[in-house]
């Protein structure tokens, strides 16, 4: 198989191939999908919560991203890998540009991820401009999970759709590489799709997105206490990890998942 660079992520928006996502924390999972042939693996700050046992994904810090990217990429011969930016790293330009730098050169991530909305427009430029290529995470974004009151769907009035739209648009602008949609109604996320050049990964929003990613350890059927309703446990079917894994790569592909 060959390896999966942004240019033929680009390629597979353009001709209707659908990309499969998922996250990895280590290098045994990360070789699996690597191997089962998942197109983008995010090393996620969700980690806080599934490795960690944190109840956000507030306390994880530089030190953790690096340390669980540089254990990923370590094992990913084809996949893509992004590493998430973890909260409060990237609040100015200066800070942004240290952090993502790390990511890459000591943590070998591909593409950073952060959660934006206008504020991070001159951040993704700044990034962008100096050859960073960036992920903006739209929608529900769980870094201000204190702010928000909890995590809830985004984008449901018309405001804030009109609002999500614009965003989406200004860092596709900006120099953002792609977009990922979380808990945002689908067709919402239907419209950024058509409208963004840029590769648009959706977790919670619907079919229409180019690509879909979800937690691993949903995936797998471990993930302790609430498991989001949109995820699928693949493991219910499979005979083994590997087996679950193909089958979500399979579903993602022939647009099976989500229904
Ligand atoms: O941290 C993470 O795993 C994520 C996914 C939920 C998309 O951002």
């Amino acid at each position: 198989m060959e390896n999966v660079t942004l240019k033929r992520l680009d390629k597979m928006k353009s001709g209707s191939v659908k990309i499969a996502c998922l996250t990895a924390y280590d290098a045994s999972f990360a070789a699996l999908l690597d191997q089962a042939g998942v197109d983008v693996i995010l090393v996620g700050d969700s980690l806080g919560m599934v490795v960690q046992g944190h109840s956000s994904t507030v306390s994880v810090t530089m030190e953790d991203m690096i340390y669980h990217t540089s254990c990923v990429s370590m094992a990913v011969r084809r996949s893509f890998v992004i590493s998430d930016m973890p909260f409060m790293s990237y609040t100015n330009v200066e800070q942004a540009l240290r952090n993502a730098t790390d990511l890459i050169q000591i943590g070998g991530a591909q593409m950073v991820k952060l959660e934006a909305s206008a504020r991070q427009v001159s951040v993704v430029r700044e990034l962008s401009e100096c050859g960073v290529p960036v992920c903006a995470h739209l929608g529900l974004r769980p870094q201000y999970v204190y702010k928000l009151g909890g995590y809830s769907m985004q984008g449901e009035s018309d405001e804030s759709a009109e609002e999500l739209f614009s965003n989406a648009k200004s860092l596709e602008a900006a120099g953002a590489d792609m977009l990922l949609l979380e808990c945002v109604p689908g067709e919402l996320a239907g419209r950024i799709t058509r409208e963004c050049s840029i590769p648009v990964i959706g977790i919670g929003a619907g079919p229409e997105c180019d690509g879909q990613i979800l937690v691993l350890h949903d995936v797998l059927g471990i993930t302790q206490g609430i498991t989001p309703k949109f995820a699928r446990n693949f493991m219910t079917s499979a005979a083994d990890i590997q087996a679950a894994i193909a089958a979500y790569v399979e579903a993602v592909k022939n647009s099976g998942f989500p229904a």
